[in-house]
């Protein structure tokens, strides 16, 4: 599946969309059946130890992102679509700098696109310019976390102003050419009003149940983080089941 051929699921299949950070996470995305793996910087938290995604930087992006490949199955066409994060300042210092990380993402691995945050005048020409040259991009409007020293962390649209400015940036983003944008912590009403007049897919993550697709962090999912966001309920204690399971481990080993 190449980007723009997701425009075919929207209001017939329910977009599925995991996050992937290494070979086993990306082997475990594919085979329980997501459409789209993304490599997220988030892999800064749930990789790399830090507090936030600000210090990933594009290396940390392009070998995270060629692990996660080599974690998928050899059959090319069932393999989900790889996407990647562009890490702050990538795509902030000019156009030239921006196709040319982004360039190396689609260069340097199997990624068939790039996802980045913000609707600002400066990112539309960048993302105006990376879709010219032929990189596929990923639109991401509401809590953009890149810009958490500004926006905090909290949900994004609390207000008429606030919402109106979320709805005329997706709208921008379509317009640009975006494949599909992720909706991050914005009123469930509000990102179904979005979804309902754009014609490429949203997916959400906290923005409730009437987006195209949902995307959640796999560790999120898998209990396996420290800060649960408000939005993601766990699927699994998972940090608890591992730590209890390989603390058995320990002690039958110590006895034999
Ligand atoms: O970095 C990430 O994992 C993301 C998702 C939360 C959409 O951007």
């Amino acid at each position: 599946m190449i980007p723009s051929e997701l425009i075919n699921f929207k209001n017939s299949k329910k977009i599925i969309a995991l996050t992937a950070w290494d070979s086993i996470t990306g082997s475990l995305a594919e085979v329980a059946g997501a459409d789209i793996v993304l490599v997220g910087d988030s892999l800064g938290m749930v990789a790399l130890g830090y507090k936030t995604t600000l210090p990933v930087t594009l290396k940390n992006m392009v070998d995270h992102t060629n692990a996660v490949c080599r974690g998928f199955s050899y059959n090319l066409d069932a393999q989900p679509l790889l996407i990647c994060d562009l890490p702050f300042l990538s795509y902030q210092c000019g156009e030239d700098k921006a196709v040319e990380n982004a360039g190396k993402i689609i260069k340097d691995t199997p990624a068939k696109g790039v996802k980045l945050e913000g609707a600002e005048p400066e990112t539309l020409d960048v993302i105006s310019r990376l879709i010219r040259m032929g990189i596929p991009v990923m639109g991401h409007v509401g809590l953009t976390p890149q810009n958490f020293l500004n926006q905090g962390l909290k949900q994004q649209g609390d207000n008429y102003l606030t919402q109106e400015k979320i709805k005329q940036d997706a709208k921008s983003l379509e317009k640009l050419g975006c494949f599909a944008i992720v909706l991050e912590h914005v009123p469930n009403l509000l990102a179904k009003d979005i979804s309902e007049n754009l014609k490429i897919p949203t997916i959400g993550i906290g923005a409730g149940k009437y987006c195209d697709g949902q995307i959640r962090v796999t560790a999120d999912l898998l209990g396996l983080t420290d800060k649960q966001p408000p939005f993601c309920e766990p699927l699994i204690d998972g940090k608890n089941i591992f730590k209890d399971k390989l603390k058995k481990w320990i002690e039958d080993e110590r006895l034999n």
